[in-house]
């Protein structure tokens, strides 16, 4: 499936030899999948280990090793690819090319070609440039280098001092990992996955977007209201959509913080996690970042109530009980204590809400707008099949300050995600 961040850019993969050159196949294949255009250069060593066909026929693009020829006729294609490029990749990265690199030789194809490609500096979530154009080449694109070798020439001070040169100038080292090495010797050294290599990439390029240099907060999951020390109150929230959100915001260029209650799955590469566990803890986390939040979205599905004194030890049942009365008290309402805040402080600029209904959704959910001061509500009936709650996709109408409403179609959560941001984006830009 093309992704937003990759359909249509310049990748230069890099393989150079070691045994992770396979892996390498498979990246080619998962970029070539996301709509990039892959030009794969390999070392000679790595031609040992893996046939330029097989990266031509995943890239559907010539896989080059040679410096002296040039199928396309191309007298310096060094040249050509470095000043084509979007992003470079080089995985593997072994021990000899890393110190190349640092160095600044230039020796082969992928050498001569890498040191024709300036590297951009990277930080993370935060650029100057805005506007969500490729990143100039005057500046540098970014550099996502991926090493592997054995766990002694990793370790050796003259291969980290390469890294570091490199990092130093920008480079995104991603891994090695621990695990079982080629010599059959575990340790540090393995290549990094294929999916953790790609992720580097999409955040390196991410980092020009519309969001650059803005901090998104989405809350996400549902509250967990202790009864005991064992049991609690809860709900159906899987964390699905907050996760989108908050994968949708980094893909735009922003640092994304997610603060979640327990998750059924995994926070995205690249944003910031901050695990709590009960509205109270929820309601503290997010009331502490609000200085730093331009866009607040509360995705969360927070227990409006919860035992108002959780016993100290497990409750027991007596012989012959039949009923157990528990006191139930408010939870603060986190969107409510934003409102408050923001009247004082000016941040966040933007507030969004998600409004979960079983009957009169619209209605309701105008009603929520207007009651927690937002500036969009996310209406969702979460009784419709195959949307809502635990799944997938959602259907949800955007509903604004001003009136206006929007009903989206049935679509995945991250297409939902990426249509909130875009409204959030639009009233960050001109808030009315
Ligand atoms: O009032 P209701 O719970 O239906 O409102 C839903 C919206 O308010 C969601 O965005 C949810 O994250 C947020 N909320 C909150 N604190 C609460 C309850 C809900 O921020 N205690």
């Amino acid at each position: 499936m093309f992704d937003r961040l990759l359909n249509g850019k310049r990748v230069l993969l890099g393989v150079t030899g070691g045994i992770a050159a396979y892996k390498a196949a498979d990246l080619c294949s998962k970029l070539a999948q996301a709509g990039a255009e892959v030009d794969v250069i390999l070392t000679e060593a790595a031609a040992k280990f893996v046939a330029p066909l097989t990266f031509a026929a995943l890239s559907g693009r010539p896989a080059r090793v040679d410096l002296w020829t040039s199928p396309g006729g191309d007298p310096i294609p060094h040249v050509t690819m470095a000043a084509a490029a979007d992003t470079v990749i080089v995985a593997p990265l072994s021990a000899n090319t890393l110190a190349k690199l640092a160095l600044g030789l230039a020796d082969n194809l992928l050498t001569s070609t890498l040191l024709a490609t300036p590297i951009a500096s990277q930080k993370p979530g935060f650029s100057e440039k805005p506007g969500f154009s490729s990143p100039d080449q005057e500046q540098g694109v970014p550099w996502i280098l991926a090493p592997a070798m054995e766990s002694h020439m990793w370790a050796n001070p003259l291969t980290q001092a390469h890294a570091a040169a490199l990092r130093a100038r920008g480079a995104v080292v991603v891994g090695p990992g621990v695990g079982r090495l080629a010599s059959g010797a575990q340790g540090a050294g393995r290549m990094a996955e294929p999916a953790e290599i790609l992720a580097a990439a999409r955040l390196a390029l991410a980092q020009g977007g519309p969001l650059a240099g803005r901090r998104v907060v989405v809350t996400a999951g549902g509250t967990q209201e202790p009864l005991d020390p064992v049991r609690f109150l809860t709900n159906a929230s899987s964390g699905k959509m907050g996760v989108a959100l908050a994968e949708a915001a980094r893909d735009l260029g922003a640092a994304a913080t997610l603060v979640h209650a327990p998750l059924a799955v995994a926070v995205p590469f690249g944003v910031e996690s901050v695990p709590v566990r009960t509205a109270a803890q929820m309601c503290d986390a997010v009331l502490a970042r609000l200085p730093d939040t331009d866009i607040l979205i509360g995705a969360a599905a927070v227990a409006d109530f919860r035992p108002a004194e959780p016993a100290g030890q497990k409750i027991k049942k007596t012989p012959g009980q039949v009923d157990l009365v528990v006191h139930l008290t408010r939870t603060p309402d986190i969107l409510a204590e934003v409102a408050a805040r923001r009247a004082e402080i000016g941040r966040p600029q933007v507030v969004i809400g998600f409004a979960a209904e079983t009957q009169d959704l619209l209605a309701n959910a105008a009603a929520k707008l207007a009651a927690k001061k937002l500036d969009i509500i996310v209406a969702n009936d979460v009784t419709e099949p195959g949307s809502g709650f635990g799944s997938d996709d959602n259907r949800v109408t955007l509903l604004f300050a001003d009136g206006r409403q929007e009903a989206l179609p049935i679509m995945p959560k991250g297409e939902v995600a990426a249509r909130v941001l875009e409204s959030a984006l639009a009233r960050l830009v001109s808030p009315h």
